[in-house]
């Protein structure tokens, strides 16, 4: 069996989506769009304490397939999940309406409509190849997809413009947390909708602004690897939640509007530690030293991008996983097996990725080094009992766009 997962090439994607609706509804769709899934690769569970966070997009992507309809009238139907059907009217889209995928499928529409965008019914067949529940947002790529399609064919097309872009990406945010009920930040939805081919998108969520670092891998041998290690990850079990909740309980503790400002306030270990002793419990003590040191850490990793410091790079990315794991407390026991794999096998640094509570791990290493690292994620893996992980090649890819 190949080690290695591959994501489809743009034309097998639009074919796909196109085959689906034809085969489905009879006819042939108005037109193709997709969206990217993201890996982060660096500050996670920042983007809800108004920091910095550092994704790429993803080559795999979701793509929708799209006719709006001169009724009321919505079907979607989608590959993912098995192949699953829905269909309904507009105005059954709508918090506690819909639930499950089509919850993610048809909650961009419901957030539209609320911005006052006119929509009528509309047919949609939804493919994807963006793993699912592998903590690469495959729901974010949906919601993103959705949204490109509707604006487009409801007369608001979002074109490259950033600042129309970051308020799609704000819809889709408001969908997945009142008609999904996933109480997430926003770094998904950016790097889904704002991405640059070749580079990293720095997100400041303090204030919604991007900058795009480029990312110097091929001048050093480099490659990012994603291993998914099908530890099922979900963000709706109430333990994100949980983690959000402590930490705007320690903020309000603190007296600042969020945990972004005990960074900027603090730059040494002993003024951190300071701050800390003014919290009443371990457990807030190692959430907030968790958030501060990952924003510290997303300075670091971006200086040492530009420095071409790729060693340091990796150091900072395994400092983030030790966080993550030991203070903010989000990780399982196949994401720590797949990072000391990745690190034994001579990766520069790893870390899990996103969420956490299973999903995957990024991995920085060197171009020699991929096939070592993959057989011995795959081999530890084995011998500890856990599932065989899957493992993803990746470049950091362009945002969501019409593509047919
Ligand atoms: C999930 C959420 C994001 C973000 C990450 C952790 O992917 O959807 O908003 O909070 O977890 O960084």
């Amino acid at each position: 069996m190949s080690n290695w997962k591959t994501a489809w090439s743009s034309g097998k994607g639009v074919t796909r989506a196109r085959a689906l609706f034809a085969e489905t509804f009879g006819h042939d769709a108005h037109g193709v769009w997709a969206s990217p899934g993201r890996v982060n690769l660096i500050g996670d569970h920042i983007d809800y304490n108004a920091g910095p966070c550092l994704p790429i997009a993803l080559p795999h992507r979701t793509y929708v397939a799209l006719s709006p309809r001169s009724d009321e009238v919505t079907r979607i139907i989608t590959d993912m999940d098995g192949g699953q059907r829905w269909e309904g009217t507009l105005a059954d889209i709508s918090p506690g309406g819909v639930e499950g995928w089509v919850a993610y499928c048809a909650g961009p529409a419901w957030a539209l409509r609320r911005t006052g965008i006119r929509l009528s019914g509309f047919d949609a067949a939804v493919v994807s190849c963006v793993p699912v529940g592998a903590g690469l947002s495959s729901s974010a790529a949906v919601e993103c997809a959705m949204a490109l399609a509707l604006t487009e064919v409801f007369d608001h097309p979002v074109g490259e413009s950033d600042k129309t872009r970051a308020h799609l990406a704000e819809c889709c945010v408001a969908a997945e947390n009142e008609i999904a009920g996933a109480p997430t930040g926003g770094l998904d939805q950016a790097a889904s909708l704002r991405s640059r081919d070749g580079h990293a998108l720095l997100l400041d969520t303090s204030d919604g602004s991007v900058r795009h670092i480029a990312l110097p891998l091929t001048e050093h041998q480099l490659c990012v690897l994603v291993i998914d290690t099908r530890a099922s990850h979900s963000l709706g079990d109430g333990q994100y939640g949980a983690r959000r909740s402590s930490c705007e309980q320690a903020a309000t503790i603190l007296g600042l509007r969020t945990l972004r400002e005990a960074a900027d306030a603090t730059t040494t270990r002993e003024e951190l530690d300071a701050l800390l002793s003014c919290l009443p419990d371990d457990l807030l003590q190692r959430r907030v030293r968790h958030v501060v040191t990952e924003i510290w850490r997303v300075s670091e990793f971006t200086a040492a991008l530009k420095a071409g410091d790729m060693n340091r790079v990796g150091r900072v990315m395994t400092g983030s996983h030790a966080s993550l794991r030991d203070d903010f407390e989000v990780s399982v026991a196949e994401l720590d097996t797949a990072v000391e794999s990745a690190l034994q096998a001579g990766a520069l640094g790893a870390r899990m990725t996103g969420g956490g509570f299973g999903g995957s791990i990024v991995a920085l290493v060197d171009d020699a080094k991929i096939d070592t690292v993959a057989a011995k994620a795959i081999k530890q893996a084995r011998a500890r009992g856990l599932p065989r992980p899957r493992i993803h090649l990746v470049t950091a890819g362009a945002s969501g766009r019409r593509l047919a």
